[in-house]
């Protein structure tokens, strides 16, 4: 658990900085700058603020612009109030941003279903493309033994069929991360895989560092966690790595959670400097959950896990075979210190028996592939990336795309304070895209909207021009043009 304490004048005085900058009434921008202070890690929850008197004269403001302030940051659950005893930080949000896109959209995006005539907001490679001869699992394979030579047995197997563990491990060897098939755990996916290692590892009340923007779900499970969630912006589409690193160590956070090798929104890879900032981090105690799902869009060559850095047992690593192969597969990993990977097992055990045997046994085939079909996708993706790149430089030329270019999406910036309205447009015309603000933990409004490109050349195309269409029907486009929300 986070210990409360109290913040001394001095300290908020430092935290808060130059809050008078800004806009809107001096109790908001105070209250603002309190709230940046959360976000940054630097303040955490439980942590009693001073009294309202003695804030008021060391900021040399009246007591009533404190008094207000605070009002302001209670309404949102920020703060706690109590009579006599002063403030203390919740660090609760009022609801994430997703409340603000219509039902129909949200529960579409809750039950996974992304199946629009414009399919470019999830991650769907297609199953034609894989080998066809891997795609099958015999009676005989089933019964007596797998591709290697082993009886599936009962079926039972909590870590996953030997014979898949060995081939993931061979594949994550061949990839610059040494691993032995004892250290790996088969998952029915990377949102699985995350799951496991929260409940494993996290507390209620704990500080979890993440990368902002992230992959939703795992805003949702670690919320679900209970912990107190701290988000590292992006500086010009780039996750500030060093930051993040710091700010773990400050907030003690309990745990980092990274994609080093391909952010979800952005395609951005950590730089070699910060992997060792966040090595260093693992090495100071902070569990470091580097997140590889989308590491196979990166293109060749790619940079090595950070486990392939450190034998540290503080740094696990996931992945998925769902966004790489194909999503119907279900089939992810995770990759620990083979000491962990009891307790992991256990914890999974408490919600399934083992991933599906016929699936394993797929993946098996499949891995023998690896390479051909992680080409393919690369290919595939930058194919349409660089279509959907000159299709709007030429017909929406406000439109910003950020980050390097790597990865099965695009993150883009659109010239609206917040793109939640257009998205919910959007869809109504029948094209769902990603919203920016789902992939940031703080609730607030985002100008981004996220593109995939893994449907085919055709349905992106489509998705795209689709979406052009919704963009030049949107009623408030030219109202909320002017914008500067991040
Ligand atoms: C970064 C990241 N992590 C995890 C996942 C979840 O993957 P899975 O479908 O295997 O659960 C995704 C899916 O897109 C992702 O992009």
């Amino acid at each position: 658990m986070v210990s409360s304490r109290s913040v001394d004048l001095d300290e908020l005085r430092a935290l808060l900085g130059e809050w008078r900058n800004g806009s809107g009434s001096l109790a908001e921008r105070l209250a603002a700058a309190v709230e940046q202070a959360i976000e940054r890690g630097e303040l955490l929850q439980t942590w009693r603020l001073p009294a309202e008197r003695s804030i008021a004269e060391e900021l040399g403001v009246g007591r009533s612009t404190v008094v207000r302030s605070m009002e302001v940051l209670a309404a949102r659950g920020i703060v706690h109030r109590v009579q006599g005893a002063g403030s203390f930080i919740t660090g609760k949000r009022s609801s994430p941003r997703t409340a603000s896109l219509p039902p129909g959209l949200r529960s579409k995006y809750q039950m996974g279903e992304y199946t629009g005539p414009g399919i470019i907001a999830a991650t769907v490679p297609s199953s034609a493309d894989l080998p066809a001869d891997a795609l099958t699992v015999t009676a005989s394979e089933l019964l007596d033994a797998s591709p290697d030579g082993e009886p599936p047995g009962s079926g039972y197997h909590l870590a996953g069929l030997a014979g898949t563990r060995r081939a993931i491990s061979a594949m994550l060897t061949a990839h610059g991360l040494p691993t032995g098939p004892n250290a790996v755990i088969v998952t029915t996916g990377a949102t699985q895989s995350l799951s496991l290692v929260f409940d494993q590892a996290l507390a209620p009340g704990d500080v979890v560092v993440v990368e902002s923007p992230t992959f939703p779900p795992t805003l949702d499970l670690l919320r679900r966690a209970g912990v107190q969630v701290v988000s590292v912006r992006t500086g010009d589409a780039a996750v500030d790595t060093e930051g993040l690193a710091k700010v773990a160590l400050k907030a003690r956070a309990k745990m980092a959670v990274v994609t080093a090798t391909c952010n979800v929104a952005t395609g951005h890879s950590v730089t070699s400097e910060d992997r060792r900032a966040l090595v260093r981090i693992a090495e100071a105690g902070v569990t470091v959950v580097d997140d590889c799902t989308l590491a196979d869009y990166h293109p060749m060559p790619q940079p090595r896990p950070l486990a392939a850095m450190s034998d540290q047992r503080s740094i696990i690593t996931v992945g998925s075979f769902n966004k790489i192969y194909w999503g119907g597969l279900r089939m992810g990993w995770i990759r620990s210190h083979p000491t962990l990977v009891p307790s992991l097992v256990r914890t999974k055990a408490k919600t399934d028996t083992g991933s599906s045997v016929p699936s394993q046994l797929i993946l098996a085939k499949l891995l023998r592939h690896h390479d051909t079909i992680a080409d393919l996708r690369r290919l595939q993706v930058q194919r349409r990336a660089a279509a959907t790149r000159d299709f709007i430089g030429r017909e929406l030329p406000d439109w910003i795309i950020e980050g390097p270019g790597h990865g099965p999406a695009m993150w883009i910036r659109l010239p609206v304070r917040d793109s939640a309205e257009f998205v919910a447009f959007a869809y109504q015309q029948g094209t769902a895209v990603g919203y920016g603000g789902m992939y940031r933990s703080d609730g607030r409004a985002s100008q981004h909207i996220r593109l995939t490109l893994t449907s085919g050349d055709d349905e992106v195309a489509r998705g795209v021009a689709d979406l052009k269409a919704a963009w030049s029907a949107f009623p408030d486009r030219r109202r909320t043009r002017k914008g500067n929300a991040r």
